[in-house]
């Protein structure tokens, strides 16, 4: 093999290797990416669960499992099966009343609303 071809093959093999080498790139990029947009939806979760067990969990069932301390308070992980829970954000902001006197008012901050329906969401098994 003469000098020339030698260099021929190792510059072919240098431009394989850049190119794995971007590609991969790439790959770790998007995976970043889409791992940093499932870590702010579960971050948000956490939240909408904190607000959830602070405020409501003395009348309702907040988590998966489990009755309502008070029976006439649907469990959280029902609301679905009667509305979509998107349904809500608009009585969270502007304040949730129900007919029922001995469910206090609330009013939300926009963020939680958002961070309390990712929550509701979460309960959902689909
Ligand atoms: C003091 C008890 C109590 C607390 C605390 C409470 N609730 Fe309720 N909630 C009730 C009762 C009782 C009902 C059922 C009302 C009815 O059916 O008339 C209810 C119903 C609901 C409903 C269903 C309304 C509908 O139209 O189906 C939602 C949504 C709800 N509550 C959200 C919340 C949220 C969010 C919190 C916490 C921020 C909360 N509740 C805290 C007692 C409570």
């Amino acid at each position: 093999m003469d000098g020339h071809k030698k260099d021929y093959i190792l510059n072919i093999h240098q431009s394989r290797k850049i190119a794995i080498q971007s590609g991969l790139l790439s790959v770790v990029v998007v995976a970043l990416c889409t791992t940093s947009a499932v870590h702010a939806q579960d971050l948000s979760v956490t939240q909408g669960r904190r607000i959830a067990e602070a405020n409501c969990s003395k009348c309702h069932a907040v988590g998966k499992f489990g009755d309502s301390p008070l029976p006439i308070a649907p469990p959280f992980r029902t609301l679905h099966l009667k509305y979509p829970v998107e349904d809500l954000e608009e009585s969270l902001a502007e304040g949730i009343t129900t007919g029922h006197p001995t469910m206090p008012e609330f009013r939300f901050e926009s963020d939680q609303v958002r961070d309390f329906i990712a929550y509701l969401k979460s309960l959902e098994t689909r």
